[in-house]
């Protein structure tokens, strides 16, 4: 197949909304499926505040002030009565108050709070002087738009464009003005969302402007550790064992975690502000019948559990839960092998409680009580020693039960029973039943005489499960199921067992600690909606792909039109042995028998009827980020972006100068860095925030012989680079880098004669990134994006971090479109994509480098961009079995071709009209995000 292929870039402005396409409806598939094919579930009765897509943030004008948290101040610590301070003469005002009461309820609550102050309280350093702080109220912006099963339909027949595929997305496709003037005020269809940011930033957009105080369900947390940071952070999204690695590019890797591990500047005391922080904010998105979990280590956990009495009363705490997540290594003194959870309710008289069970064991405590049996002839007698050691070797048919008590110390029930020719009164208290009901167990052989008493006889297969307590033995990984992409990833039973606990399905569960997303994950799996978060793009980026291409049972629904708020369907089944194995078992009990009763039935509420024929993906979900539109530095009339009033533009600079002071060098890729010296402000400038020299000592392996040692030409560059000084430019704390501040900084820079411009930000819009990529033809001179991790905005809880983790040089994706030949008679032409690399411009050597297409972790395809957000027509995980669970169950409807390329670097081919823009988008192996646009040109040459 020939195959021709554009060489222009060129783009032409257009209005940019999508054509719509029908709103898929129901809950539930329509009706049977002809062939196996996915689905996901809808949340149709849910809704969700329209927030803006990302296109727009230059116009988006809804600012709001930062909200103020305070604690309760009858908390506040430091009861000192021999000194003088606040907490002497708050107990003073109390004492007046009882004095005074007019009240007996008014003088008990003054003394309840006198009270309070006496008691023992978990004090660290900060923590009196924080009695409130402030957090900006940022609006969130929609990135990403992902649908698995719209790259599924995309790829069907291999030619469909996204376009008929768009409402899969979920987009509500909101015109401008209300993603702009009128954002946050109409309620969109429910997506589940995975967002980054700063949890508390999050937390606190989601109240402040979304308004979503008391609607979230369950909260899990899993923070970091603690001190040591315990491997939290996982700097690349391929490379998940940091410990041990002898890969010799990576020998550096285990230093660069340390510095992560290592980052709570006040230890344990930074710590515990940052846990108690988010705590408060979270503690405002609970229902009042809401839970939260929090997961931690033996080394915090007292700590954890004093901070979470504070916030949420120890009146409320449930449970703390053992896990166990490993077994024992060889090790000095006792091994740990137990992680634990910490379950509060918002409220506990009102939590919302749904029983999880396990099927008993034979090795269960208690289950050795049971030791005698009936047999198959009806027979009782006591278990051989053998029998009791091993239920196997009973004989075919025998029944094990035990002998239990019939007596309680509530009365009515002090009557004589006659029992095979002897008569009976309890010994101590009174019977369990009445005179009928004793009768009926009599009846039905459920009385048994033991030593000088009766006992009632219960069966082991009475009730086949058990309750869970607080000792989990049996949720860890298992290698063959659950394959673990992040360091410090969760096993998803642990999780599962908290959501099923507390929330039913279409309930919200939201995680501000995401990590690779296995909360979400499981919500996903058991038809909950979902909110994560997290500040790092490394995790963000495993649980996007996590989450994109998994599989999960179809869950029949009770009212499909309502999705899964209506609740699963449960039934009572048994295999051909007669053993129960639905999602609904009988309980018998003494009482079900005495009243002559049907047992009661128990759900099972993880064991829902599942449809075999359906594979069910994820339904559609976003990703958004806390970057609204850039600060007004320059004071020319815009509008300020919503920093924290604190701190100004000019304060941010000189934090992030002094990071870059701390920390200054530049990761290219790998393990190459440049450094730089003499960072300072520069006298009297408008719109540069900085300027350095070029460290050629810093270069790797760069000794002035070893750069004698290069190629004539690199070694000039090097040298006339080094020799130069550069311009800094800072992008605004809470947004994306603009065009303007690009093009301020460099035109002063070039009044000023610098040789180089670097951008450093936290994001860059599109035609900032253009104008830095035509840098040497606007401004004589190249320009260089520097992507600072959003970690340093964790604020002065964070120390500084190895520079190769906080600043990194990314480039742009190098993208071919070729035409389909023969494609174009009459109706649209078809297209491939085909990413060739990824190209790092190195400004040490003032080249690109490239890093090939195959190994970069992900790259997405958005075939008909429409500049607002980045919809994810189809999703590549090159070298990587990531689609392989779909590519299994949809063997029948999907040519195998489809999963090749969506394990590739060549695109599906999919249709598309001349002047449509496509988007194309890398995840690099830092989590950094890498979008090109282009035109579909209106005649293609041959490539
Ligand atoms: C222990 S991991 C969570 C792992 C997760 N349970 C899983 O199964 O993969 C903690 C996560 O919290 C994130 N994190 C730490 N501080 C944060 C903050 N202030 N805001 C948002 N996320 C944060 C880290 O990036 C890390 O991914």
């Amino acid at each position: 197949m020939a195959r021709k292929s554009s060489g222009s870039s060129a783009r032409k402005k257009t209005s940019g909304l999508r054509k719509t396409a029908a709103k898929k409806s129901t809950g539930r598939r329509a009706s049977a499926p002809p062939e196996a094919r996915a689905e996901s579930y809808d949340h149709p009765e849910a809704r969700i505040a329209n927030r803006p897509d990302v296109g727009t943030q230059a116009n988006f004008r809804k600012k709001k002030p930062a909200k103020t948290w305070s604690y309760d101040s009858s908390l506040s610590p430091a009861l000192d009565w021999d000194g003088q301070n606040s907490a002497r003469e708050r107990g003073e005002a109390l004492i007046g108050k009882i004095l005074a009461a007019e009240s007996l309820e008014a003088a008990k609550a003054a003394a309840e709070e006198l009270a309070s102050l006496s008691r023992p309280f978990l004090n660290w350093a900060g923590k009196a002087e924080r009695l409130s702080f402030d957090v900006p109220a940022l609006p969130l912006f929609v990135h990403e738009r992902l649908s698995t099963e719209a790259i599924l339909a995309t790829l069907k027949r291999h030619e469909k464009s996204q376009q008929e595929s768009l409402d899969l997305f979920g987009d509500p496709k909101r015109s401008i003005t209300d993603q702009t003037l009128r954002a946050y005020e109409h309620r969109d269809p429910w997506v589940n969302r995975l967002i980054l940011g700063d949890s508390m930033v999050v937390m606190n957009s989601l109240l402040e402007y979304e308004g979503m105080g008391g609607q979230v369900q369950m909260i899990y947390i899993d923070p970091p550790y603690g001190v040591k940071f315990g491997s939290n952070f996982q700097p690349f999204v391929r490379k998940r064992d940091v410990r041990h690695n002898d890969d010799a590019d990576m020998t550096r890797e285990p230093e660069m975690v340390q510095a992560y591990r290592d980052t709570w500047e006040l230890g344990l005391h930074s710590y515990l502000t940052y846990l108690r922080d988010r705590l408060l904010v979270a503690r405002d998105l609970l229902t009042p019948s809401g839970s939260v979990f929090v997961q931690i280590s033996d080394e915090n956990l007292h700590h954890v559990r004093e901070v979470m009495d504070e916030v949420f009363g120890a009146e409320n705490a449930i449970a703390t839960i053992t896990i166990v997540k490993t077994s024992a290594q060889e090790d000095l003194l006792l091994p740990s092998v137990c992680d634990y959870l910490l379950w509060y309710g918002r409220n506990i008289g009102q939590v919302k409680f749904r029983p999880v069970r396990r099927d008993k064991a034979a090795d269960d405590a208690g289950t050795a009580e049971y030791n005698r049996v009936q047999l198959a002839d009806g027979g009782r007698r006591k278990m051989t020693r053998e029998e009791q050691d091993n239920w196997t070797t009973l004989p075919p048919g025998a029944r094990a039960y035990r002998q239990d008590n019939i007596v309680s110390q509530r009365p009515p029930g002090n009557f004589p029973v006659d029992f095979e020719g002897s008569t009976y009164r309890p010994l101590s208290g009174y019977w369990k039943t009445g005179e009928i009901g004793m009768k009926r167990l009599i009846a039905e052989r459920r009385i048994e005489k033991r030593g000088r008493m009766l006992s009632y006889v219960r069966f082991f297969d009475d009730f086949l499960v058990r309750p869970i307590a607080n000792f989990w033995d049996d949720v860890r990984f298992s290698s063959r199921s659950e394959d673990k992409s992040y360091a410090v990833q969760t096993a998803a039973k642990v999780v599962s067992r908290a959501v099923l606990m507390t929330t039913d399905p279409g309930d919200l569960v939201l995680d501000p600690t995401c990590g690779s997303g296995t909360t979400a994950y499981i919500a996903e799996q058991w038809g909950r909606r979902w909110i994560t978060i997290d500040t790092s793009r490394v995790p963000l980026a495993l649980a996007r792909q996590r989450i994109l291409t998994a599989t999960f049972p179809w869950y029949d629904l009770k009212e499909s039109a309502r999705g899964p708020a209506g609740g699963f369907i449960y039934k009572r089944k048994q295999n051909n042995r007669g053993e129960e194995v639905g999602g609904i078992v009988p309980h018998v009990t003494l009482k079900s028998i005495a009243n002559d009763e049907p047992p009661a039935e128990e759900i099972l509420v993880d064991r829902p009827e599942i449809d075999k024929n359906i594979t069910r993906v994820s339904g559609p979900f976003v990703v958004e980020a806390t970057i609204p539109t850039p600060v007004d530095y320059e004071g020319d009339g815009i509008e300020d972006s919503a920093a924290a009033p604190a701190e100004s533009y000019g304060s941010f600079v000189d934090r992030m100068l002094e990071v870059l002071r701390r920390n200054p060098k530049l990761q290219l890729s790998a393990n190459r860095t440049v450094g730089f010296r003499n960072i300072r402000p520069p006298a009297k400038s408008m719109s540069i925030s900085a300027e350095a020299m070029v460290d050629a000592a810093n270069l790797p392996g760069a000794s002035l012989g070893d750069i004698l040692d290069q190629p004539e030409e690199q070694r000039g560059d090097r040298l006339a680079l080094s020799g130069k000084s550069v311009a800094i430019v800072f992008g605004p704390q809470n947004g994306a880098v603009s065009e303007k501040l690009v093009l301020n900084a460099g035109k002063e820079a070039n009044a000023r004669n610098y040789s180089h411009l670097f951008v450093i930000g936290f994001a860059i819009q599109p035609n900032a990134r253009e104008t830095i990529e035509n840098a040497e033809a606007l401004f004589g001179f190249g320009a260089t994006y520097v992507a600072a991790t959003p970690d340093i905005l964790i604020g002065d809880l964070l120390k500084t971090m190895r520079s190769s983790q906080i600043f990194s040089v990314c480039g742009l994706p190098e993208v071919v479109i070729d035409q389909v030949e023969g494609t174009n008679n009459g109706g649209p032409s078809r297209y491939t994509v085909s990413l060739l690399g990824l190209d790092t411009f190195n400004p040490s050597t003032m080249e690109s480098e490239s890093i090939e297409a195959k190994d970069v972790p992900a790259w997405f395809l958005d075939t008909d961009y429409n500049e607002m957000s980045f919809h994810v027509g189809q999703a590549f995980f090159p070298r990587t079995g990531a689609w392989e669970n779909l590519k299994r169950a949809l063997r029948a409807t999907h040519d195998e071709s489809v999963w090749d390329h969506l394990n590739g670097t060549v695109s599906a081919p999919f249709e598309a009209m001349p002047d449509t823009k496509i988007a194309v988008k890398v995840i690099d192996t830092r989590g950094n995000e890498l979008m090109v646009v282009k035109t579909i040109p209106q005649a293609i040459s041959t490539r």
